[in-house]
Parts: structure tokens; sequence; C-alpha cells
């Protein structure tokens, strides 16, 4: 990594095109980032991100062997499968299904990172597989945290510092104020002697707005899943419209070339049928 920067909120994000070309690292701890995780860990096939409900179902009308995912308000939304739990993404609800998401706060921020050059998912449960992933290339990476409703959230603020914190590790790196306020932050909310706490860290959510919230309405046990650190060290991947890790496009690709050569070895059989019927 060559330098880091943090987006408060995705609301910084007036066009698009601005994150053209960057390398992208999107949080949205409670919830959507985290399930997201969980879900592709647990077998999901992809996850189609989507900027609205009315988006979402007639993507899923498009798409065979699909599920409507997503909340509004941190509820199921009215007629799709499932809520944004990670609780509902067991492996056998969701193993071989494309997740058709739309969330209040995660996908927006997903989808305004289409034109990015890299767009990776964050949250604590996969953090030290990300700030590995960032050491491992040389470039400039910049941070978005979803936010809440286009505002300020606490829980992805932390997660930023976090990343900051770990990627600090044995140098001196050049912070603007930004990525100064959400390192303190973590230090002071989210670590116990320099090392991060989980303990603190549910502590954080249940003090936290959205993390109130969620409780309220019944999704506590959402708080301490989002705060296993490193629990699921995958990283999820946004490319062309889609999520997924790295080895599923890896595979994608695979079967796509072996279409191929199969279509191209029909192809010559039936030529050499052709010629030999010519001949
Ligand atoms: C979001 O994307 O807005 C959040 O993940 C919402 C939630 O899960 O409560």
């Amino acid at each position: 990594m060559k330098s880091i920067d943090v987006l408060l909120t995705q609301s910084f994000v007036q066009d698009d095109l601005i994150l053209k070309d960057k390398n992208l690292i999107i949080l949205d701890v409670l919830r959507a980032t985290t399930t997201m995780t969980i879900a592709l860990a647990n077998g999901a096939k992809e996850i189609i991100p989507t900027e609205s409900i009315a988006t979402a179902v007639r993507v899923a009308k498009g798409s065979k062997n699909s599920l409507l995912c997503g909340e509004r308000n941190g509820k199921v939304v009215e007629g799709f499968n499932l809520g944004n739990s990670p609780l509902e993404y067991a492996p056998d609800v969701i193993k071989d299904r494309s997740l058709i998401f739309s969330t209040t706060n995660g996908t927006l921020a997903i989808i305004k990172s289409k034109f990015a050059k890299v767009c990776i998912l964050g949250s604590f449960i996969n953090i030290s597989a990300v700030v590995d992933f960032v050491n491992s290339v040389n470039e400039d990476f910049t941070i978005i945290c979803s936010g809440k409703q286009n505002d300020f959230c606490l829980e992805d603020a932390v997660c930023a510092g976090m990343i900051i914190n770990k990627l600090s590790a044995g140098r001196n790196l050049e912070l603007g104020d930004s990525e100064i306020a959400v390192l303190n932050l973590c230090n002071d909310l989210a670590m116990m002697l320099n090392v991060p706490s989980q303990e603190k860290l549910l502590k954080l959510f249940h003090s936290s707005e959205h993390g109130k919230h969620l409780s309220r309405i019944g999704f506590e046990k959402d708080l301490e899943i989002s705060s296993k650190l490193d629990s699921y060290p995958f990283i999820p991947i946004f490319r062309n419209g889609v999520i997924r890790f790295q080895e599923q496009f890896e595979d994608d690709t695979d079967q796509k070339s072996k279409m191929k050569r199969i279509n191209i070895g029909i192809k010559s059989t039936e030529v050499k049928k052709e010629k030999i019927s010519e001949t």
C-alpha cells in the first residue's frame, strides 16, 4: 500500500466517477458487509447489489435460482425472501443461490464503486485479511464508510480506524484529519493496550445508534456475530456488478473457457463432419 484515506460517509461521493480507477474498501459493519461475507462463506454463488427495492425485484425476475435479500430500517423488506441478519444466511438456505440484495446504506455504497479498479468489502470479521490484501498491493487505497442514511456512523469509522491502526504497524503513514480522527476513535473505543478488543467492540455496538436500534428490534445476536474479529478471513470482491470471492471469479472463468473449448470442439467436429460430408 502506498497511501490510505477515508471517506466518513458515502454521501461524500456525489459522482461515481470520482471513484474511477481507485482501489476501494467498502465498510458497512452493521450489517451489510458482515452478512455478505458470511453468505459467500456459507456457499452462496454470488451477490448482486442493487440501488433500490424495485431494481432488486426486476433483477430477481430475470435470474434463475435467486433469492431477494435486504432490509429497510433493519427489518426484512416486505415480499423479500431474507432480511439482513447473518443468521438467516445458513448453508442449507443459500447454497449455490444468487442473492439479489438491497439495503439502506451498504448496497448504495457498493453500487457507487462500479467504476473502481478494485473494490473489496471489509468488516471486523475479515479485517486482517483485508489489511493483508492492502499491504500486498503497492498502490493507494480509499476506505468508504457506508454510514447511516448519508450520515456518520460510529461502527464503520472505528473499523476504518482499526484498518489504519493495523496498516500503521512498523511504519509512519502520512494521515489526514479524517484518518487521524478514525484512528483515535478506534484506539479509544476498540483497542486494549493497542490490541483489538472484541469485548470493547461489542460494548461499542451496544452504544452506537444503529446497534441500539438493531437490539431494540430483536437483532442483538447480530451485534455479537459482527464483533467476532477475523472469524471469516475471506475477502468479497465487487466486480462487473457481482460480489464473489476471488476463487469464485476464477472458477467461473475456468467454466467459461472449458465451455468455449467444448463449443470449439463441437464446431470443429461439425466442420470436420461438414468437410467429411463435402468430400
Ligand atoms: C445497511 O446496509 O444499511 C445496513 O446494513 C442495514 C442493516 O443491516 O441494518
